[in-house]
């Protein structure tokens, strides 16, 4: 908590910026959905469900069972609203932003530096439904989004990350899992922004995924991709050319 205020001060301090955020919308079709229409609903820090700023604020380190689906995700608080969207293997589609956000900026943004990661996991046999599925099945790893060069992580300042659906996933039910997090050379304080989409994929089919985690706890604090320091001044990497992607790999399809 302390941490956060002062990590909010820093960041209002060098440059006018938004605070933290929920990646709450689907990006499909070209078309951006409503808050927490295909989004698991999540809880804000002081356990609550209906403000924005609090949901905002990050789960700390990797082993908080939290980090499955995002704070509060499961029970599904929204399962009387959600949906599940319907996507088309191979197109391409986004996690989008909310969140409260400063005078000076029109909309919220990503601006922790660090990497995003995309995951799907496949409704398992016996689970009713999407809604029924807590998310501690297994997971592989279909985008990653990395540093874009030696001092800009790609998703910094972006208002969502967009990655492909391969063309050759098994259709079905699947929870569709976005991690942002800022690394930390800290124990406990990496910080991280998670959410969970319910979706249906359609397609082809043909492919066998690989490569399967489960959450919480699929990196240690002590993992390189974790416990990483930026070389160069707070806000301002001048390397990143040592950092390391989380494993696993992405499976290409
Ligand atoms: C993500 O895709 C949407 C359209 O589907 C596009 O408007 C947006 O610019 C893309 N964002 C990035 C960061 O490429
Ligand atoms: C996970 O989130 C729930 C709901 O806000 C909260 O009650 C619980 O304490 C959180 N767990 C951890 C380990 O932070
Ligand atoms: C995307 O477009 C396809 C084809 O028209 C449609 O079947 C699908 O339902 C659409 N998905 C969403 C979430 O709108
Ligand atoms: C990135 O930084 C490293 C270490 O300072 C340097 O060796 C490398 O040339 C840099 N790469 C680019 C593309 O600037």
């Amino acid at each position: 908590m302390k941490l956060c205020t002062l990590t909010l001060l820093a960041a209002v301090l060098s440059h006018q910026t938004s605070a933290h955020y929920v990646f709450n919308r689907l990006i499909i079709n070209n078309t951006i959905s409503q808050e927490f229409q295909y989004v698991r609903d999540v809880t804000g820090n002081a356990g609550q469900y209906d403000n924005l700023w609090q949901k905002a604020f990050p789960i700390y380190g990797p082993e908080n069972e939290n980090v499955t689906c995002g704070r509060g995700a499961f029970p599904v608080h929204n399962a009387a609203t959600i949906e599940t969207a319907t996507i088309f293997a191979g197109s391409e589609v986004g996690f989008m932003v909310s969140g409260p956000y400063y005078q000076g900026d029109t909309q919220p943004y990503i601006f922790h530096e660090g990497p995003g990661q995309v995951f799907l996991s496949k409704l398992p046999n016996g689970v009713k439904s999407l809604r029924d599925y807590d998310g501690k099945g297994d997971f592989f790893k279909i985008a990653y989004a990395g540093p874009q060069d030696n001092t800009t992580w790609s998703l910094m300042e972006k208002l969502e990350m967009n990655f492909t659906i391969p063309k050759t996933t098994p259709s079905g039910k699947y929870l569709l899992r976005i991690e942002h997090f800022l690394p930390s050379p800290n124990h406990g304080q990496s910080q991280w922004f998670v959410n969970c989409a319910h979706v249906e994929i359609v397609g082809e089919g043909g492919g066998t995924p690989a490569g399967f985690v489960r959450f919480p706890n699929a990196y240690s604090e002590d993992d390189p991709s974790i416990w990483f320091h930026e070389a160069g001044a707070s806000r301002a990497p001048s390397d990143l050319s040592t950092y390391v992607e989380p494993k696993p790999e992405v499976w290409q399809g």
